[in-house]
């Protein structure tokens, strides 16, 4: 199903002169005001800082309706995919469209199960790295470096073959980067295992002890994964998108993904929730954090709280916090004082009217954090988590797109501010 015209038209008057532009509709959400032939039409452009109210493209992958609180990939809810799937079977739904049959399944662990190992020389090309260097930007730099020439991305066998190959290893390099930031020998993968489980045995094994996978912590991970595996046109995917309209190879396009998960107010948000939880340490000192946070000359703000799209409770945070009680009750850490700010912190922004007049509601990030300290990452893991899980949205989109006929360099506008033309002074005549 593409887009659907109706006949429906938008007038817009400039002056004298009338424009009429097309309306599209999709299968659901708001409708579009079509301005591709705006510029030809009246010399004009139109000015959207953030894309706040701008559709980039024409997707079929993830639905979100951020006032009702609503998360769909490809028409199936977040909530019934996290409880009743597990992440490969939300991986192969992104990927093709459709939930795999049990053989179509069975094919699909088993090849990505059996691709997880990565060249040999990457443990070398590792060891060019500070031994400190963020993990984020170990991973930036191994992508960037693989596989550079490997895939006609116009075949799309190949395409899916990339899509794969990123899927299964990503999370090797990704449990690598720890393993080097901490200066532990890397494990190699063991195909035996789930993904969840294969990824705690990568990060948390180690080659002289027995270890055994926490079949609790697998399931909540696996969760977590399932959680952040794809959120439609956020910063990081549009990145791909925009990387990727140029042509550039799917490991580059990424990478650049990953460099803008890397930010705090996107992927770096449960990083800083937990700073924050960590910063007002008890129960006690939430009223004096909450007067700072809004007072709007003092620039602090409630992390893991609001979302540009999200007007209404994140559908993943409720799951989040399920999973965090899961975790902490598992790992003896359910006395954790950090949990109690949380759990107040929430319950006292949930009926502040700053919070509610906003419409600022906990977002995913806000439990993350304290779950994956619990679960043993360090926070510096934190974005990379959360990078191993969005690879598959970021492939599936980027595959999307290329398949799109209507797809183009993507090249946005801009309204110029500046000086106009002046004259070159020489050095000596300036002032
Ligand atoms: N704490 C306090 N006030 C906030 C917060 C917050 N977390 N978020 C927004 N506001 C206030 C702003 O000060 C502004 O108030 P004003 O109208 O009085 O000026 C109003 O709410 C609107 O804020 P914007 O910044 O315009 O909202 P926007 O949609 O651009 O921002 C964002 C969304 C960046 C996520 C923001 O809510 C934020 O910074 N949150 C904290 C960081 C965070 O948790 N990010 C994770 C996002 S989820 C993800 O990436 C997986």
């Amino acid at each position: 199903m593409d887009a659907t015209t109706n006949n429906k038209t938008a007038t817009l008057t400039v002056g004298n002169n009338s424009y009429e532009l097309p309306i599209l509709t999709g299968t659901v959400g708001p409708d579009v005001v079509d301005i591709g032939k705006l510029y030809a039409q009246t010399g004009m452009f139109t000015y959207d800082p953030g894309f706040t109210s701008t559709a980039s493209c024409q997707s079929k992958i993830t639905y979100i309706d951020g006032d009702a609180g609503v998360l769909e990939y490809r028409g199936y809810p977040i909530e019934q995919l996290a409880e009743r799937g597990d992440f490969l079977e939300t991986c192969y739904l992104l990927l093709y469209g459709e939930l795999p049959t049990r053989a179509q399944k069975d094919d699909f662990d088993l090849r990505i199960t059996r691709h997880t190992m990565v060249h040999e020389q990457m443990a070398r090309f590792f060891q060019g790295f500070r031994r400190d260097a963020h993990p984020m930007a170990v991973m930036v730099g191994a992508l960037a470096a693989f596989y550079h020439d490997s895939t006609d991305i116009n075949d799309p066998k190949q395409r899916m073959i990339a899509s794969m190959r990123m899927i299964a290893k990503i999370p090797t390099l990704a449990a690598m980067a720890y393993k080097y930031s901490i200066g532990q020998p890397f494990m190699y993968p063991k195909n035996s295992l789930s993904f969840a489980g294969n990824f705690l045995h990568m990060c948390f094994a180690v080659p002289c002890e027995e270890f055994k996978v926490n079949p609790v912590l697998s399931a909540a991970l696996d969760k977590i994964f399932t959680l952040h595996a794809d959120h439609e046109q956020n910063a990081s995917t549009s990145t791909v998108r925009i990387a990727g309209s140029s042509g550039a190879n799917p490991f580059a396009c990424i990478a650049a993904g990953i460099a803008c998960l890397w930010g705090p107010a996107h992927g770096g948000a449960n990083e800083a929730a937990l700073a924050m939880l960590k910063e007002i340490g008890s129960v006690d000192n939430i009223p004096e954090f909450i007067t700072k946070v809004k007072d709007k000359n003092s620039s602090v703000r409630l992390m893991g709280f609001g979302h540009r799209v999200y007007k209404n409770y994140d559908p993943r945070a409720k799951i989040m916090q399920q999973v965090c009680h899961e975790v902490l009750a598992e790992t003896g850490h359910h006395g954790d004082p950090l949990l109690k700010v949380a759990m107040e912190l929430e319950k006292i922004a949930l009926s502040d009217p700053y919070f509610i007049d906003r419409k600022l509601y906990p977002n995913v990030d806000f439990y993350s954090g304290i779950t994956l300290k619990a679960m043993g990452f360090p926070t510096d893991m934190f974005t990379v988590l959360f990078a191993v899980a969005r690879t598959v949205g970021w492939i599936s989109q980027w595959s999307e797109m290329l398949e799109d006929p209507q797809q183009k360099i993507g090249r946005p506008r801009q309204l110029f501010t500046g000086h106009t033309r002046r004259e070159y002074v020489g050095i000596d005549k300036r002032d």
